[in-house]
């Protein structure tokens, strides 16, 4: 059994920066399934939204993530981010990011949808995620130890329920034991519980799923943000095809050739994403093809490099100025209740980015407002741990005993990934209605899981299904519950917002005495200390 004083799950920007912020003198282990360049922020083509421009400031870009998020947020949260996050740039554009640059050596500044100024930087055009993560990958020191194809499948807990540690299975099945007074969960969201989706494909929210299973508080899972354009070949969506290019001034076209976004919203292609992505959606259900018409954008392989790639690996020709797409699961708003710091209502447990509900997103994120939220809330939480950090080094004596008897392993008959995917693309995706979700709930419910399960006992991909489940279960009833359209949650049977009943209702689940246990929040803040 190893010993860390910090133990973060994931590997993406949020988990690097907070491995970064905390003190050199604490020892932290980096813990990911699969490996440090195989994250969803490694793939981010967006960039970071930053108020940094002259005709700027952090008012208009508060006011932009209200807005989109359509008002269900933590707004103190909300001001905080863009306030701090402004800083954190300007400090990494200090130390050397590589940020792209106008030819004066300005910054080049992006505009994406539902933004009021350009405010989005990028690197390597199209491949910000990339150069970011290289970028912290250098700054970290020689005090965190990375523990890579390890699956956390397990929080361990001690008998007050505290977290002390983690148990994770590799790919041969083999058990391992790390133990730590803090344990982060910056382990990304779960677009791979839909069919179609921009995430890198281990991304199924397994962050949500341990902490829901130690007993924390998820909240606002029915906010799922699904990007409006995915390219889309052959029937199967393969890849994001960045808001950038919408920014840049691409169109969107029908196989009419009708501008869709006409008369839909005064920000035609640029209007908030699930407004696109509704409409996208409709012309599709009516049988029509969607494209990007690229033809007034100059020099678009200059500018957007791996879509460029990505579209040619795909045979799609760019010299005819169109590229087609349709929308697939990107974003969850929603996840583990922390409060400003990060800190879940478990002792010990911590989460950061977006597997955590911050309050920052409300019910759809701006865009280029994630990367912001990681570097903002790992910094925050790295800097907390840091003032704890004599408690922490009293904790390396502690004995930790974990007692574990693995069991042989079995096999458990559940559902087909690719089925499972499927009926929550249909039932839980972009257009939702009691009907189908109650069904889906159903299917659900007649899968043979149970949620006190010895996990050890099965195997790597029964636990990945596990919780996959667990999730979907989350997410469906929550979608069913929210009787309004809101953001990212858009009900055909409710297609209004009900601000007086909803706006500020928080929908949160937590497993308790061995059920799921869910409730409306009427507090705007959930209480994580109370
Ligand atoms: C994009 O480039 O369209 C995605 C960026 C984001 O989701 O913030």
């Amino acid at each position: 059994m190893k010993k860390a004083d910090v133990i973060i799950v994931g590997s993406g920007l949020a988990a690097l920066q907070t491995a970064r912020e905390l003190s050199p003198d604490l020892n932290v282990m980096i813990i990911t399934k699969g490996q440090r360049r195989g994250s969803n922020s490694y793939m981010a083509q967006g960039g970071i939204a930053a108020a940094v421009a002259k005709d700027d400031n952090i008012v208009k870009h508060f006011q932009d993530t209200i807005e989109a998020g359509r008002g269900h947020h933590l707004e103190d949260e909300v001001m905080d981010l863009v306030k701090e996050g402004r800083e954190i740039v300007l400090k990494l554009v200090t130390e050397g990011a590589p940020f792209d640059r106008n030819r004066d050596g300005s910054l080049c500044l992006g505009m994406e949808g539902a933004h009021s100024a350009s405010r989005i930087l990028h690197c390597g055009g199209d491949e910000t995620g990339r150069f970011l993560i290289e970028h912290l990958l250098k700054t970290l020191t020689d005090a965190v130890t990375w523990i890579e194809g390890e699956m956390v499948f397990e929080l361990i807990q001690d008998s007050n329920g505290r977290c002390s540690g983690v148990n994770t299975m590799d790919r041969s099945g083999t058990v391992h034991s790390y133990m730590a007074p803090c344990v982060v969960l910056a382990a990304g969201g779960a677009g791979g519980l839909y069919s179609s989706t921009s995430n890198h494909p281990t991304v199924t929210g397994d962050g949500m799923a341990l902490a829901f299973r130690a007993g924390a508080y998820i909240a606002d899972a029915e906010f799922i943000q699904f990007h409006p354009t995915l390219l889309y070949v052959d029937g199967k969506t393969k890849g994001l095809v960045s808001e950038a290019v919408r920014g840049e001034g691409a169109q969107l076209v029908n196989d009419t050739g009708e501008r869709i976004m006409e008369g839909i919203h005064p920000l035609k292609e640029l209007a908030p994403r699930h407004v696109v992505a509704q409409e996208i959606f409709k012309q599709r259900q009516m049988g029509k093809e969607v494209y990007l018409s690229i033809n007034l954008i100059n020099n678009f392989e200059e500018k957007f490099p791996s879509i460029s790639a990505m579209c040619r690996e795909n045979g799609i020709d760019l010299s005819r100025g169109k590229i087609p797409v349709s929308p697939g699961c990107h974003f969850m708003m929603g996840g583990v209740v922390i409060d400003s710091v990060g800190k879940t209502n478990i002792e010990g447990l911590f989460a950061v980015g977006e597997v955590a509900c911050s309050g920052v997103h409300g019910a759809n994120r701006l865009a280029s407002n994630s990367l912001l939220e990681g570097l903002v809330y790992g910094k925050r939480l790295a800097q907390w741990i840091n003032s704890q950090k004599n408690l922490l080094i009293q904790y390396r004596s502690v004995e930790s005993e974990i007692n574990k008897d693995i069991k042989v392993k079995r096999s458990i008959n559940t559902f087909e990934v690719k089925e499972f995917q499927a009926r929550m693309m249909d039932s839980a995706g972009i257009i939702r209605d009691e009907v189908k979700l109650q069904a889906h709930l159903n299917w659900l419910q007649s899968i043979d899981f149970q949620h006190d399960e010895r996990l050890d006992t099965l195997q790597p991909n029964e636990i990945q299904k596990y919780f996959m489940w667990i999730n979907s279960l989350i997410v469906t009833k929550a979608a069913l519950l929210r009787t309004e359209s809101r953001g990212g949650h858009i009900r055909d049977d409710f297609p209004e917002e009900n601000d007086s009943f909803w706006m500020k209702r928080r929908i949160v689940h937590a497993f308790k005495d061995g059920e799921m246990r869910t409730w409306l929040d009427e507090q705007v803040k959930t209480k994580i200390y109370a």
